[in-house]
């Protein structure tokens, strides 16, 4: 049987962001800092054919030693960086990249790792939640835990963990490797 919808959370409640906090291992400024830049990530969205805007941003505090990393664009603090990402759509429609797809496209190659969290933004509600080739992509670079906020149109929310994303999910480690996470 399918799971439960997850429930819709008041994304500016203290009490409720205050509680998804603890659960989630997130700072209050941090979940505040996704929904903001979820949100704000949708205005790059280049979607003239679906007209359906998706914002992502990622929270990652860990950085490889990359001396070819040039030009980043995500922002960095001492609490971690925020990379964002849009979706990017194709005249040749299955060409489109994904929101999630290109925040972490942007993220890996500017050496970005350790992602603590995953916020993705729409203009509708309930909540779109990643579509499964984008599950498969966070796959190769988080952990199972990792949590997934997902905003809707007024900025509420529901948020769950990867792995209830993704379940007996295929990653790394049955490649025998240890992954990016
Ligand atoms: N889209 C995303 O950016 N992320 C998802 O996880 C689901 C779908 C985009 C792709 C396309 O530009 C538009 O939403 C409609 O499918």
């Amino acid at each position: 049987m399918a799971p439960p919808a997850p429930p819709i959370l008041n994304g500016h409640s203290e009490t409720v962001i205050a509680q998804t906090c603890q659960t989630y291992n997130l700072t209050p400024s941090e979940f505040a800092q996704l929904r903001d830049r979820a949100v704000a990530a949708k205005a790059t969205s280049y979607s003239p054919y679906s007209k359906f805007r998706v914002g992502a941003v990622l929270l990652s505090t860990g950085k490889v030693n990359n001396a070819a990393v040039t030009g980043e664009r995500s922002s960095s603090s001492s609490e971690g960086t925020y990379t964002p990402g849009a979706n990017v759509e194709n005249a040749s429609y299955p060409v489109t990249t994904c929101a999630e797809r290109v925040a972490f496209g942007r993220a890996i190659t500017e050496g970005h790792r350790g992602f603590k969290a995953v916020a993705v933004a729409t203009d509708i509600s309930p909540a779109a939640s990643p579509c499964g080739m984008c599950r498969q992509f966070i796959r190769e670079f988080c952990e199972l835990s990792m949590p997934i906020l997902m905003f809707d149109k007024d900025e509420n929310f529901s948020v769950l963990r990867l792995e209830d994303l993704l379940p007996l999910s295929f990653g790394p480690d049955q490649m025998g490797i240890e992954g990016a996470a």
